[in-house]
């Protein structure tokens, strides 16, 4: 490795924030502002690129319609190398798609629909390939959870993936815990990664120190493997392919670092689309976590308990008084039941005029809160629904490894 390249890496670093710089990386996400992350500033620090204007029309163009409401609303706000994917596509040539999640709990919570509910959009717009990789290995080091209960946690949230209606002929869900045993050539790149990676790039981005566990030294390169499709031969053979993945920004700092290792060992950088985050009931100064159940809207509650924790939790941006409210109205910018409606409202022109009416004082917090509720629980309920009908013989089916529809 050139000295130039670990300085790069090194400049990434996750330690020494200044104080009032937000943090983001994949294990906390924290911000002074009651705004939230700076995302812009966040690009900037990252060196990835922003959605724009212009990259939007160009998707638009490519695709023949009309981008998911996410893009248009600068929820999924920056990208690397889209543009090489969108030649792809446009020239009739293959990709593939590469999400994930550590399955920390048995539920998942709404932020985690996030990026699941848009890979849904990109492999029903583009007709491609999708890999999940669920990192139960990845939480055996972090979270501190008995390996056997973190592959039952694994195959409980692959119920809630499946749920979100993948393509069964072009998803393949798996494991690492199981599937870094059942196929010699994910492990044989886990080893091409390591190689090219040293101790100190990984402490540099993601502030590793003398005692912390070899595991978790080693665990990124399990995370940049599925970017190199050879991992996967029973879908890909030996083809290199280009692969997107779609995450959360948090998830940013496992990526700079494969894609810093790729060409080194002759694949291409893997495309990334980074959205934000969805934040905590209490407000935007974190994300929603499963670590914190007040914070959180699962999954699996109840609409009963949706309401109430809505109603109890959801912080408002709304005025003291009802009269003071009237009269100067609430702020969208730091409301969380307006920041969930625009994750969740699919609706420009309804989002618009609630925008409006709650920043003139028309909308009260109270209203805005049931228009929140009314919003989410049929999409929860939905959720539930139709988690309700996954099998564990579907589960094991996504799981197994085997040809997909190219
Ligand atoms: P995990 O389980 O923390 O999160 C799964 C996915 O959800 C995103 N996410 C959120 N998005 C919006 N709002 C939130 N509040 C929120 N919280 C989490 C994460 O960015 C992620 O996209 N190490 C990973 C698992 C993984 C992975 C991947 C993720 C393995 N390979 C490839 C993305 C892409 C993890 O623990 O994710």
């Amino acid at each position: 490795m050139t000295e130039n390249m670990e300085t790069k890496l090194n400049n990434l670093s996750i330690e020494n924030p200044n104080d009032d710089e937000d943090i983001v990386d994949p294990w906390n996400v924290v911000s002074k502002s009651e705004k939230g992350i700076d995302y812009d500033k966040l690009i900037k620090k990252f060196g990835s690129s922003k959605i724009d204007s212009e990259l939007l029309d160009r998707f638009e163009k490519v695709i023949k319609q009309k981008v998911h409401h996410f893009l248009r609303r600068g929820i999924v706000f920056s990208h690397r190398d889209l543009n090489s994917i969108l030649n792809q596509y446009e020239s009739g040539k293959p990709f593939y798609l590469y999400t994930g999640r550590g399955p920390s709990s048995s539920s998942m919570h709404l932020g985690h629909l996030v990026p699941f509910m848009f890979c849904k959009w990109l492999q029903d717009t583009f007709n491609v390939p999708l890999v999940i990789q669920l990192t139960d290995d990845e939480k055996c080091f972090w979270r501190n959870i008995q390996m056997e209960d973190a592959q039952q946690m694994a195959f409980e949230n692959a119920k809630d993936i499946i749920a979100i209606g993948f393509d069964i002929n072009k998803t393949f869900i798996f494991s690492d815990l199981n599937y870094m045993g059942q196929c010699p050539e994910f492990y044989q790149n886990v080893i091409r990664i390591q190689r090219c990676v040293t101790f100190n790039q990984v402490k540099g981005i993601f502030g590793f120190d003398d005692s912390t566990p070899i595991g978790k030294i080693a665990f990124p390169a399990i995370q940049a493997t599925p970017a190199l499709s050879t991992s996967f031969p029973h879908i890909f053979g030996k083809q290199k392919l280009p692969c997107l993945i779609p995450c959360a920004i948090d998830q940013d700092p496992y990526f700079r670092m494969t894609r810093d290792v790729t060409p080194r060992i002759g694949y291409q950088k893997p495309a990334l689309l980074h959205s934000r985050f969805l934040p905590a009931l209490q407000g935007a100064q974190t994300k929603m976590s499963s670590s914190d159940e007040n914070s959180t809207i699962f999954l699996t509650d109840s609409a009963k308990k949706v309401k109430n924790k809505v109603n109890k939790h959801a912080f408002s941006g709304g005025q003291a008084t009802v009269e003071e409210h009237r009269e100067k109205g609430g702020n969208c910018d730091i409301d969380i039941s307006f920041q969930y409606l625009s994750f969740f409202l699919e609706d420009d022109e309804r989002l618009e005029q609630i925008k409006k009416d709650y920043s003139s004082g028309a909308l009260l917090t109270g209203e805005l809160k049931k228009i929140l509720i009314d919003t989410i629980t049929p999409i929860i309920t939905r959720h539930q629904e139709a988690r309700a009908k996954v099998t564990d013989e579907l589960v094991r089916q996504f799981m197994t490894p085997r040809k997909l529809d190219l």
